[in-house]
């Protein structure tokens, strides 16, 4: 037996200042997203905005259900219409924000387990890297390098073939 260490590098950044305009951008328009969440029940309202590589920017947020699981996540949403649309879209960045209604988020949004596989499986089909940027409504912004990162040890359509 031997440990094994895995690392992941990301960048920090204490304000939307430090940004590169674009990414600035992108989040701007995760945050207008969850503006416009559906979020009744968990009153947690999150954006996601999708940087394509021609340009073209689309946002999604979380549309919640009384039957919680019939409900999707922002980055789901977003991920789901672009490539419905673009059916051979190539994701440059994907940022994602949240705000919630009755107290303040100082931590960047995490992405759960389901959509970190949907991004995954997305960056595989389109050989190359999805940037990923989080942002909470005050604190700290990470940006990551690819899905990877958030992802490892991924389940990967590879897997099916061996
Ligand atoms: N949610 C997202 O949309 N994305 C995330 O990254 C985390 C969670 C949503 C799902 C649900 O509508 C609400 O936030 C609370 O979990």
């Amino acid at each position: 037996m031997k440990k094994v260490e895995l690392k992941i590098i990301f960048e920090e950044y204490d304000s939307v200042d430090e940004l590169k305009e674009k990414d600035r951008q992108l989040l701007e328009t995760a945050t207008e997203a969850y503006e416009k969440a559906y979020a009744p029940y968990s009153q947690y309202n999150v954006g996601a905005a999708l940087l394509l590589n021609n340009g073209e920017m689309i946002s999604g947020n979380n549309q919640e259900n009384v039957a919680y699981p019939s409900g999707l996540c922002a980055e789901r949403v977003a991920l789901f219409y672009a490539f419905s649309k673009y059916p051979d879209a190539v994701i440059d960045t994907i940022a994602v924000a949240a705000k919630a209604d009755n107290f303040i988020i100082t931590e960047p949004v995490a992405p759960c387990g389901s959509c970190r596989q949907v991004m995954s499986e997305y960056e595989t089909k389109q050989k190359s890297p999805m940037r990923i940027i989080l942002k909470a409504e005050q604190g700290k912004i990470l940006i990551f390098d690819k899905v990877e990162d958030i992802l490892p040890l991924i389940f990967h359509a590879e897997e099916l073939k061996k």
